[in-house]
Order: C-alpha cells, then structure tokens, then sequence
C-alpha cells in the first residue's frame, strides 16, 4: 500500500544530461512537487550528476546541465526551506552504499535491465558504470529512506530492482533499509516528442519550454503531423500537437479544440500556435526565472549547498547503520 495520504518521504532524481524537457516536467518534476505541497510530506529532490557520467564524459557539459536541472526545480519552485534539494556528488557516502548494494545485486538480474539494453545499442560508449546504473539510482533512494519514489514509467524496473535489494539486505541483517513505493503518475505515462515518439534528450526530439518565444515556436512549428489540409476534418487522438496541448492545458480548453480538430477549417498551423501561446502563458513566470538563476550561477550553488549540508546529516546516519550490520 502507497503512503501517498500519511506523512512520507518522497525521494526524486533527475540526470544532468541536458535542459530539462516537458516530459521531465510532466513526468517528474511537477508530480514531486505536487506530492511535496501534501501536508507535512517532506521531499528529497536532487540531481543525479553522477549518473550522467554514464554518458557524457565532458566535465563543463556535465555542470552546466547540473545548474540547467537545478534552475528547472527552483523556477518551478522547490522550497528549499522545507525541502532538501541538493547535488548527488555532493554525498559522496552514496558511492559507497552502491558498492555495498552490488554486492547484493545479482548480476544475472542486471542482465534484464531494459535501459541498459536499449542505451547499449544505441551507444559506443558501453561501460561498466551504464551496466550498474541501476544499483547507484537504489543506493540514491535507500541512503536517504526514501518511501515514495515518483517516477515515469520508464523507471519501474529500477525500483523493483530497488525494494528486491532492501529484501535481499533487510532478509541478511534484519530491517536496516526503508522499501520505497512507486508513484507513478498517469496522466503522464509518456509525453510524446516533437516526432511523436516518447520526449526524451537521447532521440533529440525535445521541448524547452526556456527557450526564447522565436526558437520555442520554431520547434513547436516542427511538430510532425499527417498531411491532411486545412479544410478536413481531424482525429485529435492520433495527433502529437492535440497529446500535447491536452497535457497542459484545463478539460475545458482541451474539449475547445477537440471540437476544431474534428469540425475541419482548423489547421495543424492553428493548433501549434495554440499550444505554443499556452506554454508561453502556462509557464511565463518560470521561464523567467529560470533564465535569471542562470545568469547567475552562485545563487544556484548557495542553493544546492543548503541542501547537501541537510542531505548528508541523513546519508551519514545510513551508512553508519549499514556499516555496523555488514561488519565495518
Ligand atoms: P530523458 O529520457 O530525456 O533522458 P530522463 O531519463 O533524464 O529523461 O528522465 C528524468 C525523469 O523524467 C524520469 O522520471 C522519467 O521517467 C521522466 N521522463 C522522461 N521523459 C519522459 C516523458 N517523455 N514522459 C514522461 N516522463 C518522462
Ligand atoms: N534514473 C533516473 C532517470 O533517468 C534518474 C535517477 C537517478 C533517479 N537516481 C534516482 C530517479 C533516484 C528517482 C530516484 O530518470
């Protein structure tokens, strides 16, 4: 059962492997904050830049991309007084709880991994730190007692990864580590990306909605659909720009161009320029935002600094529990 009404602890990453996309938002970053808005929920939320290394190797690119998530999570408000909002390299007792993890983790079971499989065929760069991916994202989730996990879909095999090594662990030594759940939100399953396929950085189909206006509507302007003509009729449930729009925007407005698409007269030309005013609207004040936290880095760096102080107190606590039971 899902604590999702109690008091919980809700536990977030997300890489620094680029700006952060709609699907970033929609998928985790907006859910977390919702769930942390709960009363009295208390939320850990950072950004995994180590888990970035897996793919880029490039140190200026990995920080960037850091402070790039960071700005992400503050213009959407993160409250960095009630939440711990920190950097994952800044706790580095979370590399040594993944090495204590591996060891529990049975490599056959790695074997399954499905991101694994699918950044392995599409990379050259196949090291060992993408194969045991699994095992330091559980090691973010367990040093800190994480209860509630929200995450797209993508990411569920991780966290049974996750509650199989708690079993594996707490079964040895006894109850030494939390079992986390999954939140999974649904409306979000996936967020489709300008080509229609899931948003992701790695196919380079992604939204910034930080971009300025003319880039912005420029890539919402290359959204693919079919090639029917102004005049005819349209199937919004077959549409990337109508999945889009209805994913930000209130039932009312989304029922509002439901009844263009199938009524014909109305373009795909029409509907971007919706979807585009609609996140120029929906998120003016944190594009903003964000555009000033990154012009001015050192108020991003202050930030993180807090929470890691605050992130290490707990991780601290941890390892020394887990030390103790594995005979160190
Ligand atoms: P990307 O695929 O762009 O590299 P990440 O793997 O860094 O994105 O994902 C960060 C978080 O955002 C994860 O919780 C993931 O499930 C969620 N997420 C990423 N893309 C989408 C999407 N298209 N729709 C919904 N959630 C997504
Ligand atoms: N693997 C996650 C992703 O690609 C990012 C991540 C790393 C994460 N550690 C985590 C997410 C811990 C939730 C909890 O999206």
């Amino acid at each position: 059962m899902c604590k999702i009404n109690a008091m919980a602890r809700i536990l977030t990453g997300i890489q620094s492997t680029g700006v952060p996309h709609i699907g970033n938002l929609l998928g985790a970053i907006l859910p977390t904050l919702e769930l942390s808005k709960k009363k009295n929920n208390e939320m850990f939320s950072f950004i995994a830049d180590m888990h970035s290394l897996t793919s880029i190797k490039e140190g200026p690119v990995i920080r960037e991309n850091t402070y790039s998530v960071a700005a992400t999570w503050l213009a959407f408000g993160v409250d960095i007084d009630k939440n711990i909002f920190y950097r994952q390299s800044d706790v580095s007792e979370v590399t040594e709880l993944a090495w204590y993890l591996s060891c529990f983790m049975p490599y056959s079971r790695l074997q399954l991994a499905h991101s694994f499989k699918d950044k392995s065929e599409k990379s050259n760069d196949v090291n060992s730190g993408l194969f045991s991916y699994p095992v330091l994202m559980a090691a973010d989730i367990l040093l800190y007692d994480a209860e509630i996990v929200p995450v797209g879909k993508d990411q569920i095999q991780h966290l049974e990864f996750t509650r199989d090594l708690v079993d594996r662990i707490n079964h040895q030594y006894g109850e030494v580590l939390t079992k986390p759940e999954i939140s999974l939100n649904n409306k979000t399953m996936y967020v489709p990306g300008v080509d229609g396929k899931k948003m992701s950085k790695s196919y380079g189909n992604t939204i910034n909605i930080f971009e300025a206006d003319k880039k912005l509507r420029k890539t919402i302007m290359g959204i693919k659909t079919d090639n029917l003509g102004l005049e005819d009729a349209k199937n919004p449930e077959t549409c990337t720009v109508f999945k889009l729009y209805s994913l930000l925007a209130s039932y009312e407005k989304t029922k509002e161009l439901d009844t263009y698409y199938r009524g014909g007269n109305y373009g795909y030309g029409h509907a971007k320029e919706a979807l585009f005013k609609l996140i120029c609207e929906k998120y003016g004040e944190e594009r903003e935002l964000y555009n000033k936290l990154m012009s001015n880095k050192d108020q991003i760096n202050e930030k993180l600094e807090i929470g890691a102080e605050k992130a290490k107190k707990v991780a601290k606590n941890t390892i020394e529990r887990v030390r103790n039971v594995m005979g160190y």
